[in-house]
């Protein structure tokens, strides 16, 4: 399927959940107000890759990524890390809550797919 529709309802606050997208992970995160807060505030030459989270993130509670590490494409793990966000452990990258890559060797943060709030309730990726 080109296009998937996830209803944001069935996504708790502080939990990530992963779909499968065009064959690869799809993670939605909805973010709390304190990861929000957070990464609202990086200091932007802190960061390898550097985005403002406001540019990452449509709506500030929902983050939508590929699960897809940016050094060799293995999965990271959610909520794991030492910045809040994903960790991979094939070789120890660690993103943020913005899944901005923050330590290791991944030379990019996570991509986001192109994606449309289509409702309050409903997403669409692809
Ligand atoms: Fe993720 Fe190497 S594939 S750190």
């Amino acid at each position: 399927l080109a296009k998937i529709e996830v209803k944001l309802n069935d996504i708790p606050e502080g939990k990530n959940v992963t779909f499968k997208w065009r064959g690869k992970p799809l993670f939605i995160r909805h973010r709390t107000a304190e990861e929000i807060d957070t990464e609202s505030k990086v200091d932007m030459s802190t960061l390898r890759d550097p985005q403002l989270d406001s540019d990452r993130a449509q709506r500030p509670e929902w983050l939508v990524l590929l699960g897809v590490c940016t050094h060799l494409g293995c999965v990271p793990i959610a909520n794991s890390g030492e910045f809040g966000g994903y960790y991979c452990p094939c070789h120890g990258s660690h993103y943020d809550a913005s899944g901005r890559i923050r330590k290791g060797p991944a030379p990019l943060n996570l991509e986001i797919p192109i994606h449309t709030f289509v409702d309050e309730n409903t997403l669409v990726v692809g």
